[in-house]
């Protein structure tokens, strides 16, 4: 199992370029199976995830190629199962998103229920009550959701909580539907608007993505597109934060400021001075750190609140801040598995509930820790980065689902980083 060694002290200057966003990508590959015509997307990530997804596509007939530059078209005409089973659908709960789909164009999917996962029990009934609304007859049969209509119908969907997902899922569904959908309290994050983007692309009519009630107007059918996928709000937000803990100096191009401002204005409150060049099709941002950084405390929320994918970067930073910082998770139960590896780096870190208080120190010390998801190894690099000596994380099969490239973009930076086999 692969293990990336970082010799920390470092701090990290230079260029880098950010990828396409894997939760932007995932939910976009979905769309394909909603038209039996050519959808060819550009600066689709090259990650596992991706390429788990790809697969799952790929056992449905779905026909799918990639070019060098990981431009993917995918042909629809041909999908002969409507199945994700529960092999892909544990490694990636994002399978999820062929439901909504399958149902719409072909009246049937079996979709692997996900089960639990290492940030908590992450249902999915808002994706089966919003199926349900629209006239799918659900039933759960050997870990499986069976889901059956004719034709779905347009309805009016009430989200009970924000769901990134369930809002996607919902939303390719409609597009098929006979008739008018409207979710209400759906989510607003700017991944669920490049899918929107992208469906009307291909012919859907959507109104309101970006806001919490989103209009769909069903289509007979969708028909073939080019798209290009938005770039990874998550990396960038976390290659700043590596920058800033390690008081370096960074500019990331290929990226937008625009759907950063929690976490930019977080990190500028920590002393980070943070600017972004914009030119018609050129956009940079620039970061600039303080020799150290002052503690800020946060509360994860839907977005544009502060992202909970950028919780565990920032108790990383926090970790090594002058001063105490509060972090609220109230997204996902279960999300702080990262501060006990942190503590074996010699942060001061006391959790309670839903609530992590962390005591900055003065050092951390490399030590050998283990990732346990993605965004918690994400944390573990930075810590590792600011470390004193040595730090060896293990499992980082999760790092590499997420992150394209992490080891070469961070050695770009001056950071001394290698994967170790
Ligand atoms: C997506 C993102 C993930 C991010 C999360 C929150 C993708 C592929 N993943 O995950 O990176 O951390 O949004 O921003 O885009 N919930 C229910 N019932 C449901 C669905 C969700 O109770 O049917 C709850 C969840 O348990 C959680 C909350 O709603 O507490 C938000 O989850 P959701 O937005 O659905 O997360 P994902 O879409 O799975």
């Amino acid at each position: 199992m692969d293990k990336l060694l970082i010799q920390g002290g470092v701090p990290l200057s230079g260029e880098v370029r950010i990828s396409g966003a894997k939760n932007a990508a995932l939910p976009i590959l979905c769309a394909g199976l909603l038209s039996a015509d050519t959808l060819t997307l550009s600066n689709v990530p090259h990650l596992r995830d991706i390429t788990t997804m790809l697969t799952l596509l790929g056992q449905m007939g779905l026909y799918v190629t990639v070019d060098e530059k990981m431009g993917v078209a995918m042909n629809g005409a041909n999908i002969d199962k409507r199945e994700a089973p529960y092999e892909m659908v544990k490694t990636m709960r994002a399978s999820i998103l062929v439901l909504g789909p399958l149902v719409a164009r072909f009246g049937e999917a079996r979709v692997s229920l996900p089960g639990g996962c290492a940030i908590g029990s992450r249902p999915v009934d808002l994706h089966i009550k919003g199926l349900q609304a629209m006239g799918a007859h659900i039933d759960i049969e050997h870990g499986y959701i069976v889901a059956r209509a004719e034709r779905l119908k347009g309805a009016r969907i009430f989200m009970d909580m924000v769901s990134v997902t369930g809002t996607e899922n919902l939303m390719m569904a409609a597009c098929l539907a006979d008739g008018e959908t409207v979710i209400e309290n759906a989510a607003r994050e700017p991944e669920v608007v490049d899918l929107a983007q992208c469906l009307v692309s291909m012919g859907a009519q959507i109104s309101g993505a970006g806001t919490d009630v989103i209009r769909i107007r069903g289509v007979e059918k969708l028909h073939g597109a080019n798209h290009r996928i938005m770039p990874d709000r998550i990396e960038t937000g976390t290659y700043l934060c590596a920058a800033a803990a390690t008081g370096g100096e960074i500019r990331l191009i290929n990226t937008s400021a625009a759907y950063l401002d929690s976490v930019i204005d977080k990190l500028m409150d920590a002393g980070c001075d943070i600017s972004s060049e914009k030119s018609p099709n050129h956009e940079a941002i620039i970061l600039r750190a303080p020799k150290k950084l002052s503690a800020v405390s946060i509360r994860t929320s839907p977005y544009p609140a502060f992202p909970t994918d950028m919780q565990a970067q920032f108790m990383a930073i926090n970790a090594v801040a002058s001063g105490t910082a509060i972090i609220r998770e109230t997204i996902f139960e279960n999300r702080f598995m990262h501060a006990v590896e942190l503590q074996r780096l010699g942060a001061n870190i006391r959790i309670d509930g839903n609530q992590a208080v962390i005591e900055g120190v003065a050092k951390l010390t490399g030590a050998t820790v283990m990732a346990t998801d993605l965004r918690a190894s994400a944390s573990l690099v930075i810590a590792g980065l600011v470390a004193e000596g040595e730090t060896l994380i293990d499992r980082i099969y999760h790092l590499d689902r997420g992150y394209e490239c992490i080891e070469e973009k961070l050695s770009q930076l001056g950071a001394r980083i290698k994967r170790v086999h």
